[in-house]
């Protein structure tokens, strides 16, 4: 080891006994390997060296920390980039490194054990191989297109290199992450070893077996080569390609987000103009395209609000060792939530048992329970087989005694959940954590039937369970600190993203839904074109249009929450009954094939629907108004929700909105979107709905303060980030 290594130094040099030289990256003073402006120029001093290392004939990438090659750049340092120019400078400065890492006089080997990401996937790929660990931790991709940016290090130009065209594009385009195995499948890496001891072995290997030459890596497999060839050399077959990926783009999430169709013109740039593996290459146009594109983007709205959510995602409440203590669990009601939560659970770790009083209802929960589990470790059987293992299913409700965390999903009505969470208190260890998943029930009222109610929390999981991210944490009146603490914590240990919500109606989602989804069907009854309401408000930024949503949701579930707002609010939220004539007459949504929507399936599988006929009159309203509606009665009731502390900020909220519900993810969330349009307009906009469509409209008086304060327009926004990234304020650029 030596210089010019300090004991600061994130990169050390190790020469091993056969002359391999391993150049070691372990961040000082983090838990992950960052490319920080410091990392960045410590590699560059060792690039330095080792290119006249002429001696030398193999270099290997590794990293010292346990389970993270490179966590890829430093998110935090984004928000301090000003302006696109510096941003795109940020972005050269990385390119001309990894170029110099390409242009080493050696073979390079990337030893890839954990996350491998964004940049450090990019600085994997400019080395000539790759070898990865076939283990859990390792995972490749690039993510950068979920913050709403181009890779900026070179990803777009080498990654079609290495893997060809139509592997790389998915991965570009959607940010999915890759075990080592799909990666070796794809060409990404070039070698899977089974545990990361072996890691520097495979490197030998790798180079020694004659596979080692210079230049632009080909795509592995025969067929994927012939195929790259052709899109390389006809350029109106690769503009195919490249059209059909913007179009499937713009079918999911229309023209909202810019990242992907940036992604697709600098791929395209680096194709017709060339843009080799080399240092040269980073002069010509593919890599300078890329940095551009990069620079504009991350001082973009659309990036500054998804940056904004991910790291306010990354600062939730809770650590995993909150609920490390929780090895055993009891899940009661096997439906369609206990048996997907019983799965999450078993896959975490947890020991769990799955219970429900039905029999039938059991054998099909415990099935779905398992095929989740098979589906999530697909690629991993050993990871299947321990996680199947501590899966159990049980008819009768015994084992209470020994489990660490009781969590019921049972029918959604209070007594039942009360003499169960009764009984179960009474089986259960005093220090044992009780949950209930109650979507819609007073957390209060449950946790009275228990002898120390301080020990109930709310776990307030989405369905689908495998996908939704968001987990509410609702704190009763007496939910104890300890119980929300682990609560969190569990979530964490889920991967899930745990926002604390107070013990009001609707929690908070159901809450910011419920305006949006009772005005939708107002409009209905107004005669409105549900096909260009639900258009204009997917457009707006909403994941989903209103009508569609109550489909999706099923009708039953949304005239219940109905009911839950309705009772509590009833000034705002009046019976409109399309909902209630629809659910009378069997019309369920999407699970039912009829709802506000004729569903039906083409024969090749393909979902299909047409608006049912509702014997309204059709087009009676104008769609802008009626998008205008909606939005408006959305952020006036996320200000409610802040004026009742249902949660505590205007970040936990849109946090919560846009996990939970996919409310304006790319305006950030409905207080971020109330800002950017200007609080002022808004409160002036509800005046005048208020005016012609009544008290529903009313804008709150918290809402009316925040606009005498911060009345005008605010965007764009600069982020100013703490040191740690979990203080994050908003304040207007000036
Ligand atoms: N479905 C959703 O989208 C959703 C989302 C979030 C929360 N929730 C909440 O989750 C809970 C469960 O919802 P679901 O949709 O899975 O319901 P479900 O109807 O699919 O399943 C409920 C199960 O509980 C069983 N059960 C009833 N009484 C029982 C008892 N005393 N002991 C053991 N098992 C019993 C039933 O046999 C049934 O299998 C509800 O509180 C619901 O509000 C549902």
């Amino acid at each position: 080891v030596n210089s010019p290594a300090s004991p600061t130094s994130p990169f050390s040099l190790v020469e091993h006994a056969d002359g391999l030289l391993e150049l070691r990256f372990d961040l000082p003073g983090e838990k992950v390997n960052l490319l920080r402006a410091d990392s960045m120029d410590a590699l560059e001093q060792w690039l330095e060296r080792l290119a006249s290392r002429r001696d030398a004939r193999l270099l290997v990438v590794t990293s010292g920390k346990p389970d993270v090659f490179v966590a890829g750049a430093d998110v935090r340092a984004f928000a301090t980039l000003a302006d696109a120019a510096s941003a795109r400078a940020a972005s050269r400065r990385g390119q001309t490194l990894f170029a110099k890492l390409a242009a080493l006089p050696m073979a390079t080997v990337a030893a890839i054990h954990g996350a491998c990401v964004g940049g450090g996937l990019e600085l994997a790929l400019a080395c000539t191989w790759r070898v990865a660990s076939d283990e859990r931790v390792t995972r490749l991709g690039l993510p950068e297109v979920l913050l709403g940016i181009v890779p900026g290090f070179g990803g777009t130009q080498r990654l079609p290199r290495v893997v060809g065209l139509t592997a790389a594009l998915p991965l570009l385009l959607t940010g999915r992450l890759l075990s080592a195995r799909a990666a070796r499948r794809i060409g990404l890496v070039d070698e899977v070893v089974v545990a990361k001891e072996d890691l520097l072995d495979a490197a030998r290997r790798v180079v020694s077996q004659g596979r080692l030459r210079r230049g632009p890596p080909r795509p592995p497999r025969r067929g994927a080569r012939l195929v790259e060839a052709l899109l390389r050399g006809v350029a109106p077959l690769r503009a195919f390609v490249l059209r059909r990926a913007a179009a499937a783009v713009r079918a999911k999430t229309g023209d909202l987000y810019p990242a992907p169709f940036a992604i697709l013109e600098v791929v395209e740039v680096g194709y017709a103009r060339g843009g080799g593996h080399g240092d040269a290459a980073v002069a010509t146009g593919g890599f300078e395209r890329e940095a551009q594109l990069l620079g504009e983007q991350l001082v973009g709205p659309v990036s500054r609000n998804l940056v904004r959510l991910f790291e306010l995602s990354e600062a939730a409440p809770g650590s995993r060792d909150d609920a490390r203590s929780i090895e055993r669990a009891f899940v009661a009601g096997a439906g369609q939530m206990g048996a997907a939560i019983a799965a999450s659970f078993a896959g975490a770790g947890v020991r769990t048992r799955l219970h429900d009083a039905s029999s039938p209802a059991l054998a099909r929960g415990s099935a779905r329970a398992r095929d989740s589990l098979a589906r999530r470790f697909r690629e991993d059987r050993r990871a299947l087989r321990d996680a199947l293992d501590r899966f159990e299913p049980s008819a009768a409700r015994v084992g209470l005694a020994r489990s660490d965390l009781f969590l019921e999903a049972i029918v959604e009505q209070l007594e039942p959940k009360r003499a169960l969470l009764a009984e179960a208190e009474a089986a259960l260890r005093s220090g044992a954590l009780i949950a209930t998943n109650t979507s819609s029930l007073d957390l209060d009222a449950l946790a009275a039937a228990l002898a120390r109610p301080e020990r109930l929390v709310g776990v307030h999981f989405f369905h689908p369970v495998e996908s939704m991210r968001l987990v509410e944490v609702v704190r009763g009146a007496r939910t104890s600190g300890d119980a929300v603490a682990r609560a969190c914590g569990l979530a964490k240990r889920l991967g899930k993203v745990p926002v604390v919500v107070a013990n009001r109606p609707g929690f908070l989602v159901n809450r910011v839904l419920a305006p949006y989804l009772l005005e939708a069907e107002r409009l209905v009854a107004e005669g409105v074109d549900v096909v260009a309401l639900d258009r204009t408000l997917r457009e707006a930024g909403m994941a989903m249009g209103p009508v569609e949503l109550l489909d999706e949701v099923g009708l039953d579930v949304a005239l219940h929450v109905g009911d839950v707002m309705r009772a509590a609010f009833p000034s705002r939220f009046e019976d409109v009954g399309v909902v209630r004539r629809l659910v009378a007459s069997g019309a369920l949504g999407r699970k039912s094939g009829r709802g506000f929507y004729v569903h039906a399936r083409t024969r090749r599988g393909a979902a299909l629907r047409r608006p049912a006929e509702l014997g309204a009159t059709g087009g009676a309203v104008d769609v802008a108004e009626a998008r205008e509606r909606t939005l408006l009665l959305v952020v006036a009731e996320s200000w409610r929700a802040l004026e009742e502390r249902v949660v505590a900020t205007e970040d936990e909220l849109d946090l919560a909105a846009s996990l939970g519900a996919g409310i304006l993810v790319p305006h950030g969330g409905p207080t971020r979107w109330g800002r950017t349009q200007g609080l002022a307009r808004v409160v002036e906009r509800l005046d005048a709905w208020r005016a012609r469509l009544g008290a529903r409209f009313d804008a709150p008086e918290s809402l009316r303060r925040a606009a005498a304060t911060s009345p005008s327009c605010v965007g764009p926004h600069r982020l100013d980030a703490g040191r740690t990234g979990s203080a994050l304020r908003w304040r207007p650029s000036t």
